[in-house]
Formats: structure tokens, C-alpha cells, sequence
């Protein structure tokens, strides 16, 4: 593959944890790491970083790119979003808006359930193409790796469907895809009557056939009022680390259920959400190295309190930050918009909002030694901003400010 070099870069973040590729990653939150007028080559992968004045004089590149002193930083690692379904709920966002909540819509039969019919009834090229589109959307704003969960089908089939759809979206985009299992996402209509039983279904049946296949790294699921009990998540959580999956909970998101405790004590990569999170809650994720994942797009869009975000760094725990992508409580493929929500309205300085949605993403990923931070070897994976400070990004909010792509090395912006 070819060598480009890009020099008179003005700003370069490279995000990299002083301690990279260790659980520790706690002394990173807030420092970027930044090289002022630097240069950096690559082919796939980094291979010199550095300030342009100690650029080796006998370096060899195939392409020569003047940055004109602008901004350069790792791509978004979007490590949470539900991007690959079907229809859409405009409508229940309407209503919302009228004040009916989002739980009183699932408990008519909308909600989840609302798209879970409509992907029953759709194409595994349709499931894709939506994924495709979001995917290529999200890349334009800078994210060059997302984690897709299935979660719309709640058939062993339809899983199964969701799940190829993701696959089928890896081959065709040149962002990294993440495939994340949510069989639990909702209790479908036919076993509202034993819930128990589509849990058994769950263990028995639909994680070994996803392991069988390959088609899931993570497993995930809503542990929450009205979804999965903390016995029933517990249950499916276990079988699924023993088939060798990872873990990932939907925690405390419409009330403090104690979720965020159960994913401290079952060690799970991350729990996500946290809006309603318990000081045991914070306790039990710092204690067992489990990361919390905000997606503030979701308290805004549902009109929820936001996660106490100053309170979990203050208390030590590392923070990734998501856009939960999803038809329903937050459709945006956005990272910017995620960023702006997560400093303006969560207390989140804008150093701590970069890591947390770069490289601390990747470790919620389990990929932080591949990408999330511009280092010697790890993946050329990065975007350049139209702006030349960094903190431009957010204090101009509301536009586009990845003006290139790159991913693997490849120009793709
Ligand atoms: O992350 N909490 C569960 N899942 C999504 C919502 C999915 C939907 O409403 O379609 C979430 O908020
Ligand atoms: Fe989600």
C-alpha cells in the first residue's frame, strides 16, 4: 500500500493514553496528547508521528498532503448504536413531543415492538441498505468505527437476519463494523405472557446458534422496568460469557433498577446509559474496570434527565461516549452532535468529550490497542477538521466539521 505523509498539520490530537492498551486507562480523561505543527506517515497503519522539525530527513512516502495548518484527530469510535432496522417513528417522536412517554407508547404495543414488526416483514438487503446509509452518513461526520446490535427481530430467524444484515454492512462500507447480539432488547409479543420462557429461548437457543455462526463479538441486553429483571439479565448474561461473548448492559436508563451494579459484579466491558445510575452503581463499575457509555442524544431526545457525567469522572470511572443511534429514543448518526450535548449540557470539558468518544469508544470495544488514538502501529484512522484549534469544533455547533476521512490509510472523505 502506498506511503502518504501530511505535514503543516496545526493541531494534532492523538489522543494516546500514556498507559495504551492497559484496563487503566483512568489518566487519560482530558489529555489529548497534542503535537503542534506535526507530520504523520502512514500506509494502514501509522508509522512516524512527530513534530514536522524532527521529521527524518530520508523518509520515504508516496503522496505528499499539506494540511494548511489545520486540525487532525482520531475518527469517532461510535461503540453504541442500533443502526440496522427498518420503518420509522416519526410518529411516536411527535407524540412525545406532546408529552405521552416513551413508556406509555411501548405499553400500547409501540416502541421497540413498533420497529421489531417492521423488520419481521423486511428484506435482509433492505436491513442492510439502512445500515449501509446510516454507516456512510456517520462517516462524513468523522466516525470511522460503529458497533451495531441486532435486537429488532426477538426470533432466533430474525436475529439471525439482523445480525448477516451487520455483516453484510462490513463488507460494503469502509468504516469497521462491531457486531453486537441484543436478543434481549425487548420481550416480543408472544411471550409477554412468560417472559421466562424467551429467556430460555435466549440461552438455549439463540446464543449458541449466533456463536455457532460467528456473528456476534458482544452481548448485550435492557435490563430495566418494563424489559429484563436483574435475575433474567444475570441468567442470559452468564450463558453468554461462557460462550465466550463480552458483555455490554443497557443500564439504568429509565430508572435506577440496580443495573449498573449487576454489570460492575459480572465484569461487563461496559454499561451503557446510566441516566438513573446509583452511587453503588458507580461504585461497583469503577471497582470492577467497567466503562461507562453516555449517549446524551437519548436524554435529549426523550426529554430525560442527563447520566450524572461529572459525578462518574470525579468519582474516577472512565467515560466513552455513544450516539445509540436507534429509531426510537435517538435518531442521529452524528458524533459531532453527541460531543456538543455531552459539554454543553453534561459538564463534560471538550478534552474529556474527544477521548471519550475516540479512544476510550475503542476500549469499550475491546479494540484500543487497534484504534481510538494516532500512535505508531495502530490503524490510520483519522479525520481532519475544517478548523484550525480544536475547540472549534464544538463552539461552532450544529455544522459539519470533518472536512477528510481516513480509515486504514485510505482516503474515503
Ligand atoms: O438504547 N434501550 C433500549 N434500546 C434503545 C431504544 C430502542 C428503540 O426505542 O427502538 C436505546 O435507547
Ligand atoms: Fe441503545
Amino acid at each position: 500500500m502506498k506511503k502518504t505523509l501530511i505535514r503543516n498539520i496545526g493541531s494534532l490530537l492523538t489522543c494516546s493514553s500514556k498507559i495504551s492498551g492497559t484496563p487503566n486507562i483512568l489518566d487519560s480523561m482530558g489529555d489529548l496528547s497534542i503535537i503542534n505543527n506535526a507530520a504523520m506517515l502512514f500506509d494502514e497503519a501509522i508509522l512516524w508521528i512527530g513534530k514536522e522539525s524532527a521529521l527524518p530527513d530520508d523518509s520515504v512516502y508516496d503522496e505528499l498532503i499539506d494540511a494548511q495548518g489545520r486540525v487532525i484527530m482520531p475518527g469517532f469510535v461510535d461503540s453504541h448504536t442500533h443502526c440496522v432496522f427498518a420503518g420509522n417513528r416519526a410518529d411516536e417522536f411527535a407524540r412525545r413531543l406532546r408529552g405521552v412517554s416513551y413508556q406509555t407508547i411501548a405499553s400500547e404495543g409501540g416502541g421497540i415492538l413498533n420497529t421489531v414488526r417492521a423488520v419481521r416483514a423486511a428484506s435482509i438487503d433492505q436491513l442492510a441498505n439502512q445500515g449501509i446509509d446510516l454507516a456512510m452518513n456517520a462517516m462524513k461526520y468523522g466516525t470511522t468505527t460503529i458497533e451495531m446490535k441486532s435486537g429488532y427481530g426477538l426470533t432466533l430467524e430474525s436475529e439471525l437476519t439482523l445480525l448477516k444484515a451487520i455483516n453484510i454492512v462490513n463488507k460494503e462500507v469502509p468504516l469497521r463494523v462491531i457486531p453486537t447480539f441484543l436478543g434481549a432488547h425487548d420481550i416480543p409479543p408472544e411471550y409477554r405472557h412468560n417472559p421466562d420462557l424467551y429467556v430460555d429461548i435466549i440461552c438455549e437457543d439463540m446464543l449458541p446458534a449466533v456463536k455457532e455462526e460467528q456473528l456476534a463479538v458482544f452481548c448485550d441486553i435492557f435490563t430495566d422496568t418494563g424489559y429484563f429483571t436483574i435475575q433474567q439479565s444475570e441468567k442470559i448474561l452468564n450463558t453468554a460469557r461462557e460462550l465466550g461473548f463480552k458483555i455490554k448492559v443497557h443500564a439504568d436508563e429509565l430508572s435506577p433498577f440496580g443495573a449498573a451494579e449487576m454489570a460492575g459484579s459480572l465484569k461487563a466491558i461496559s454499561a451503557d446509559h446510566l441516566l438513573y445510575i446509583s452511587k453503588n452503581g458507580i461504585e461497583s463499575m469503577k471497582r470492577n474496570g467497567c466503562i461507562g457509555t453516555l449517549l446524551p442524544g437519548t436524554a435529549y431526545t426523550l426529554h430525560l434527565p442527563y447520566a450524572p457525567a461529572r459525578l462518574m469522572i470525579d468519582s474516577g470511572m472512565t467515560i466513552a461516549l455513544a450516539s445509540d443511534c436507534n429509531p426510537g429514543s435517538c435518531f442521529t448518526e452524528n458524533m459531532q452532535i453527541i460531543l456538543s450535548l455531552a459539554t454543553t449540557n453534561m459538564g463534560m470539558s471538550i478534552e474529556e468529550a474527544i477521548m471519550a468518544s475516540t479512544l476510550h469508544g475503542a476500549f469499550a470495544l475491546n479494540i484500543g490497542d487497534e484504534c481510538g488514538s494516532l500512535e505508531i502501529g495502530k490503524s490510520a484512522d483519522f479525520h481532519m477538521l475544517n478548523t484550525n484549534t480544536y475547540p472549534e469544533l464544538l463552539y461552532h455547533f450544529g455544522v459539519n466539521h470533518t472536512q477528510n476521512v481516513w480509515i486504514k490509510g485510505t482516503k474515503v472523505v
